[in-house]
């Protein structure tokens, strides 16, 4: 926990003021109405603290930083490593990245160094010292900004000789390395590390575990550099807990994996608020909300979201009323401790002029984003609320989305190149178990499964052999495992398993894979019932499945479901294993979302894992935090008309968003177990049970 209250606030870049310095003051009497209490500062800031090399001018800094903390405002310090000054790049061309066509980068953008080179980490280090050494103890600062969004990968001859390195560690003798990466095809074999080149299109690109080795390298690497960005801050004295941030589905780093290396978690999150579909839009965060949660088990902070349009989607859509209100309170729902946006002032020329902020280009304080976004910080800074900082999240269900897993399929020729759909079928299955009304761990394949009564594991393709020993494991102990298609098919090197698969789960789930059908977009098969009986409403009618069909060999296996068409009809699509103490539902198919509601609905209900609510609407999403033995309930409309909520359990209204958002109510109000609880469009009700 970084603070006592949640934290209100957001990216404030005053370094682009530095010609009308009483802006400062109009933006510290604007943030004080609108209820701000953190900024993020310093993110782009390196050529201000370091205008010539080895010149630090930090003096500004710190008489922005207490002046903001004497109203109130804390900050959150960054390291300025995520772009650099123009003299550095200039003096140091090594600092450039050199991309896969092996291209060196011209100076412009930002985070865009090299990931290697020993003068940036050494110059970043430098800085990051003089840094800590000025604000390492200051009270004002709670916490250290590691960077921003680490990103991106560089293929100059430093990192080659550092993946050269990390490669020749990994498998240490070169006959392992051609044995790994099935080298004699095509005459690929390496005679030597020293012959290791990263992928690239005008090159190496047919050795899949080169592709795959190369992104953990990368993310290793990545992970190198903020470790090197933390220590630094250490040496230089700081006492502070330090984050990085994080992005929404990003597939450049292994998060679990730098997650051990930082105090916080925090991630900047901008839903694609002109889908029709605001509920989706939502839910596509949340879940992520959820697997940032996740990688340290305990509640993290929102560190970027817009106010209002961002300028770089592809349309800069405006949140309707309430819309805002909801996405903060939806990530506080999740877990987090905060609500941020980037950013507080509108900038005035260069790329991000259009960007959303709290303070806008008329700098007034009656827009109607404004208004809205002093009500949450309002509503945060209420007793009610702020008693829900650190709150838990407790989960009786997971679900796997492994980044691991995802660069192994990435990099795979075949079997469906039209797209493997992995990230899509991880949100149906999350879509599924959040209409079960049910709390979501969203875990990555080393994950803890112990205290989990179901764990769906879709599309895990990739598994080495500790894994799939977990989840056998769990099943045996009396854990509802789900399973799919294209399970346990390659080691964690994406060397095929020779003797089966699912490979280390055949027992488990009765089953053995044999052959798999991939179906253009747009073509589908059916899912019907068994002739050998119902078991749930999901067995009782056809559904449509796609994209996959896998053929599997049933052992001891049931079959619920099977192929209406194609030279497979009456083969199973979906069966059921008792194992141990648990059980196995293997699908075979793809099925559209109608069966996984239905499907997960009962096998969540069947395994213990309860609804928070009697009665979930459509398009209402519900979430639950607990703290001191009270459990925070979170009904959230993401609908233009107004809901009704079916409680399952006693509770005591806390906060009561009025239609859009507008005039919340903090009134104290108790409801009975099975009682109606209105939510109007687009707000949210915290209730505590
Ligand atoms: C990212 C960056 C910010 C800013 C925002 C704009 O999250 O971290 O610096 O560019 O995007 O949406
Ligand atoms: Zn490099």
């Amino acid at each position: 926990m970084v603070a006592e209250r949640l934290l209100f606030g957001g990216d404030y870049n005053p370094e682009q003021w530095m010609d009308q310095p009483g802006i400062l003051d109009e933006d510290i009497e604007l943030m004080k109405k609108a209820h701000v209490n953190v900024v993020s500062l310093g993110i782009f800031s390196w050529a201000e603290e370091e205008p010539k090399e080895g010149v630090y001018d930090l003096d500004w800094l710190a008489d922005i930083i207490h002046r903001l903390y004497a109203s109130g405002i804390s900050t959150v310090l960054a390291t300025p490593s995520g772009a650099r000054p123009r003299w550095l790049a200039e003096k140091y061309p090594e600092v450039l990245r050199v991309d896969a066509y092996r291209r060196k980068n011209l100076f412009g953008g930002r985070e865009n160094h090299c990931l290697t080179s020993p003068v940036y980490r050494e110059k970043v280090r430098q800085i990051d010292v003089k840094l800590a050494e000025r604000f390492g103890h200051d009270p004002a600062v709670i916490l250290w900004h590691v960077s921003n969004e680490f990103c991106g990968e560089c293929h100059c001859a430093l990192c080659q000789d550092a993946f050269r390195g990390w490669v020749k560690k990994k498998y240490k003798t070169v006959d392992a390395l051609n044995h790994a990466y099935w080298a004699r095809f095509w005459s690929h074999t390496y005679d030597s590390f020293d012959q290791i080149e990263s992928p690239s299109p005008i090159g190496e690109n047919s050795i899949q575990a080169l592709l795959l080795d190369w992104k953990k390298y990368t993310s290793d690497q990545a992970i190198d550099f903020m470790k090197g960005e933390i220590a630094a801050l250490r040496e230089g004295g700081a006492i502070q807990p330090v984050t990085t941030n994080m992005m929404y589905n990003f597939d450049g780093i292994n998060y679990g994996k730098m997650a051990k290396e930082v105090d916080v978690i925090s991630w900047d999150s901008y839903p694609e608020w002109y889908d029709e579909n605001l509920y989706r839009a939502m839910e596509r965060h949340s879940m992520n909300h959820d697997f940032m949660r996740c990688l340290k088990d305990r509640s993290f902070l929102l560190m970027e979201s817009c106010p209002s349009g961002t300028n770089w989607q592809e349309y800069s859509k405006l949140k309707a009323p309430g819309v805002l209100t909801n996405e903060g309170l939806n990530a506080l729902a999740h877990g987090s401790d905060s609500v941020m946006y980037f950013q507080m002032r509108q900038g005035r020329g260069s790329f991000e002029k259009f960007h959303g902020a709290l303070i806008d280009h008329s700098g007034r304080d009656d827009t109607r984003v404004f208004r809205e976004a002093s009500r949450i910080g309002e509503a945060l800074h209420s007793e009610e609320l702020t008693a829900i900082v650190g709150a838990k999240t407790v989960s009786k269900a997971a679900l796997i989305m492994d980044i691991e897993n995802r660069w192994a399929l990435d990099g795979s020729a075949g079997p469906r190149n039209a797209g493997h759909g992995y990230l899509q079928l991880t949100e149906d299955f999350y879509h599924a178990m959040r209409r079960a009304g049910v709390n979501v761990d969203v875990i990555d394949a080393q994950h803890d499964l112990s205290g989990y009564a179901v764990v769906a594991a879709p599309m895990l393709y990739s598994m080495n052999d500790e894994t799939a020993e977990r989840l056998r494991k769990f099943a045996e102990d009396g854990g509802t495992l789900i399973l799919t298609f294209w399970t346990g098919i390659v080691d964690e090197n994406d060397l095929v398993y020779t003797g089966g698969a699912p490979h280390g789960l055949m027992e488990a789930a009765g089953l053995r894979f044999e052959e798999i059908d991939t179906l253009p977009d747009g073509r589908e098969n059916v899912m019907e019932p068994a002739e050998t009986g119902t078991a749930g409403s999901f067995t009782e009618r056809r559904y449509r499945c796609s994209r996959y069909c896998e053929l599997d060999h049933l052992s001891t296996a049931k079959t619920l479901m099977v192929y209406g068409q194609d030279f497979y009809a009456g083969k199973s699509a979906l069966s059921v294993n008792h194992y141990g103490k648990g059980r196995v539902y293997y699908l075979s198919s793809w099925p559209q979302r109608a069966f996984l509601n239905a499907f997960l609905r009962d096998v969540l209900a069947g395994s213990g894992v309860r609804s928070l609510v009697e009665v979930l609407p459509k398009k209402v999403a519900v979430c639950e935090r607990e703290k001191d033995d009270v459990s925070y309930l979170f009904l959230q409309n993401f609908s233009g008309e107004k809901k009704e909520v079916v409680l399952a359990a006693a509770a005591e209204q806390i906060y009561s968003g009025g239609e859009y958002g507008e005039s919340p109510d903090f009134g104290k109000q108790n409801a009975q177990a099975g009682e109606t609880v209105c939510v109007e469009a687009f707000s949210t009700k915290i209730l505590r049970v």
